[in-house]
């Protein structure tokens, strides 16, 4: 047997995981872009150096994101990969295929690009890796004739994701799905036209167990929850008590606000302080449920570093109604005026927490129209982030 051309890469196939590595070579008998892909990525580990040249325009008709153009620098070695490009399709709310769909997105791929795919990128959307510019409009065209849309990229609103919520989980507050379905389709126009600073996420969990991590991954995080009491079941309480829970270690030492109590026979709990964090419904299924008020927390400006440091989202709207018989009217004018602001007032490739960083928290809600709580603070337990104005202060 020959000596294998990549022997950093197979250092990678050792490990206890399925490996990309693997993936690829699996590809490369029959796919030319494959063999050069592993090629160019060993030369990588070896000079402990990328080999792809950032960005150039590619596209397909009409559409401004949804693909991104990849170039190797290293073109007479990797002559396979000179063009590699991204096509992002828009995924179903929730991930749903049927197996025919998804061997219909395969059968193009296999046609016109890498044969490589990544399902799901932390964006949401089906990534499609490695295409030539000439096989674009083409690839696209076959998508559209089965049903697919393109996903976002570049500084637009990029594909709207969700967990699966009522579809499949008890603890959904709100129709997670429908409400993703819904703003994808409102909002379109800025998903396949980038013309703002920079990207903009929306993502959506039907409760604050955050299952697509909106919190971390959006600039606009939609988190269901409730405002009334928990439902509590004693007798279920009860039951895991007699079941062996340590009740006191697990639930009630460990809700975040202290606010709950168990005497030994009742359990309960001071409604005003708990922050709905889901804790003690995640320990006690069966025992407690959210109460039944329900609705969405809404936070801006999580991101991962470019300009500014990572940032979590920070709450500006503590509760608010999702409802579908209006349309989702209420979310869909906060963000037109968020975005509205920030387009005028960002700077190029800044995004929106980044932003009200700059311009400061009372600036960015006086805009947007929305009164300055308690629960707007900055890190968690830490100080409340607005500033009066002075024009305000008795
Ligand atoms: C051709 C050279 C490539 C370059 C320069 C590149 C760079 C990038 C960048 C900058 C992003 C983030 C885009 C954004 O959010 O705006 C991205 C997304 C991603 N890339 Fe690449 N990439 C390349 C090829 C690949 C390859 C070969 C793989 C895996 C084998 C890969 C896997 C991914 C994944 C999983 C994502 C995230 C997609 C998502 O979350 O939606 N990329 N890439
Ligand atoms: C110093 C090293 C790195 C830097 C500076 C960097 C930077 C970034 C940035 C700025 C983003 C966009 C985040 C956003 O959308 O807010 C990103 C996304 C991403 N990066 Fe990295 N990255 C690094 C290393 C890596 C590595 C080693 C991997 C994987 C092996 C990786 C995988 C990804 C993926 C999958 C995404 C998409 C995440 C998303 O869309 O939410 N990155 N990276
Ligand atoms: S975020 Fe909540 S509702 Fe959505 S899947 Fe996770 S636990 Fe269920
Ligand atoms: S949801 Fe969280 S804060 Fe509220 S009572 Fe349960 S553990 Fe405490």
């Amino acid at each position: 047997m020959a000596e294998s051309k990549t022997p950093l890469l197979d250092q990678l196939e050792t490990g206890p995981w399925p490996s990309f590595v693997t993936e690829i070579k699996r590809m490369a008998p029959e796919k030319p872009s494959a063999q050069d892909l592993l090629g160019q990525l060993e030369v990588s580990y070896e000079e402990k150096k990328g080999h792809w040249k950032h960005g150039g325009i590619v596209g397909v008709m009409g559409y401004g994101g949804g693909v991104i153009g990849r170039y190797t620098d290293m073109p007479e070695q990797f002559p396979n990969v000179a063009e590699f490009h991204t096509i992002r399709l828009n995924q179903p709310s929730g991930w749903y295929y049927t197996t025919e769909a998804l061997r219909k997105v395969c059968d193009i791929w296999d046609k016109y690009g890498s044969g490589l795919t990544n399902l799901h990128g932390s964006t949401g959307d089906l990534v499609l890796l490695g295409t030539e510019t000439k096989y674009l409009q083409t690839a696209f065209n076959e998508y559209s004739e089965i049903g697919f849309d393109l996903g976002g990229s570049g500084s637009d609103l990029r594909t709207p994701s969700c967990c699966c919520g009522m579809s499949r989980c008890e603890f959904a507050c709100i129709d997670s799905m429908d409400i993703c379905h819904n703003l994808t389709n409102t909002f379109q126009d800025e998903l396949h036209r980038p013309m703002w600073p920079y990207k903009f996420k929306i993502k959506v969990s039907g409760c604050a167990n955050d299952c697509v991590a909106s919190i971390a991954r959006s600039d606009f995080s939609i988190m269901g929850t409730w405002r009334d009491d928990i439902r509590i079941k004693q007798e279920a309480v009860r039951e895991y008590v007699a079941n062996g829970l340590d009740i006191q270690d697990i639930v009630i030492d460990r809700c975040p606000t202290g606010c709950m109590s168990f005497d030994g026979n009742e359990l309960t709990i001071d409604n005003k302080e708990c922050v709905r964090c889901m804790h003690c419904i995640n320990k006690m299924p069966k025992a407690l449920r959210p109460g039944e008020d329900k609705g969405a927390t809404i936070l801006i400006g999580g991101k991962a570093t470019i300009l500014q440091s990572a940032f979590l989202g920070w709450v500006i709207v503590p509760f608010m109604k999702m409802d579908k018989e209006n349309d989702y009217e209420e979310v869909k004018d906060l963000l037109d005026k968020i975005w509205e602001w920030w387009d005028e007032h960002g700077k190029v490739r800044e995004r929106v927490g980044e932003t009200i960083c700059r311009l400061g928290m009372r600036n960015f809600l006086r805009a947007v129209e929305l009164e300055p709580i308690p629960q707007m603070v900055f890190k968690p337990r830490a100080n409340p982030y607005f500033f009066w104005w002075p024009e305000e202060v008795k």
